[in-house]
């Protein structure tokens, strides 16, 4: 798979991709990931990307030609251009393995205060992390290849992600390691009983349980 991140701010970007599961991906070439400064694109002689709106109003607003340029530089026939934004639909796991199947994703980070609103033209679909503002996409977009890479073939054990919480729309049963009693809290006694029926039965409650208590509306 391979991802194109268009942003100003590159250095952002510098770490995330360099440590744990992501880095490992890149280095296997499960991923290829690359990122843009659409700064460079621009025709303007200071190399601007933004400028005042229109009607009035304060700060700037991102123009179409920086953003226009570097897209039609990047896009193939299987592409998905996807611009991160705080009014696109809210991000969901259910999402994150729709787009770990594609071969081709350009994520778009908006930035300021807005973005020229034609710039929606170039883009297939309009994504938001979450209901909050952030001051900018940048992050929005970490968040996204983050959980889509872990669930490219190869990347981590299928088994580890099928049981994740909101796979099934439950959220994940309670894990414990050793010791058996930490701090006087014991492991439940059906995990270390070696029946699998009873734990299998005993990590469906406990899911059920846990889905009720933290997000009810999983359940409706
Ligand atoms: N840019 C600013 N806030 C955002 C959000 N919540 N999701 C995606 N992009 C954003």
């Amino acid at each position: 798979m391979k991802i194109d991140i268009l942003t100003l701010f590159p250095d952002m970007f510098q770490g995330v991709f360099d440590e744990s599961i992501v880095r490992r991906a890149i280095d296997n070439q499960l991923v290829d990931i690359k990122i843009h400064n659409f700064r460079d694109f621009s025709k303007d002689i200071h190399k601007k990307v933004d400028d005042t709106p229109y009607g009035g109003g304060c700060g700037m607003v991102l123009t179409c030609q920086p953003i226009f340029d570097c897209v039609r530089s990047l896009r193939q026939d299987d592409s998905k251009v996807i611009l991160l934004t705080p009014d696109g639909e809210v991000y969901k796991q259910s999402k994150a393995y729709e787009l770990a199947s594609l071969k081709h994703l350009i994520l778009i980070c908006g930035h300021y205060e807005g973005f020229d609103e034609r710039i929606r033209s170039i883009c297939d679909a309009c994504i938001s992390i979450g209901d909050y503002i952030l001051t900018g996409g940048e992050i929005a977009s970490m968040v996204i290849v983050d959980s889509i890479v872990r669930l490219i073939p190869g990347v981590i054990a299928e088994e580890s992600h099928l049981n994740d919480s909101f796979s099934e729309k439950l959220l994940d049963y309670p894990q414990y390691t050793k010791p058996r009693v930490y701090e006087g809290m014991a492991v439940p006694e059906v995990l270390l009983s070696g029946d699998h029926k009873r734990i299998n039965d005993y990590r469906y409650q406990e899911a059920v349980k846990k889905t009720r208590i933290s997000r009810p509306d999983l359940l409706n």
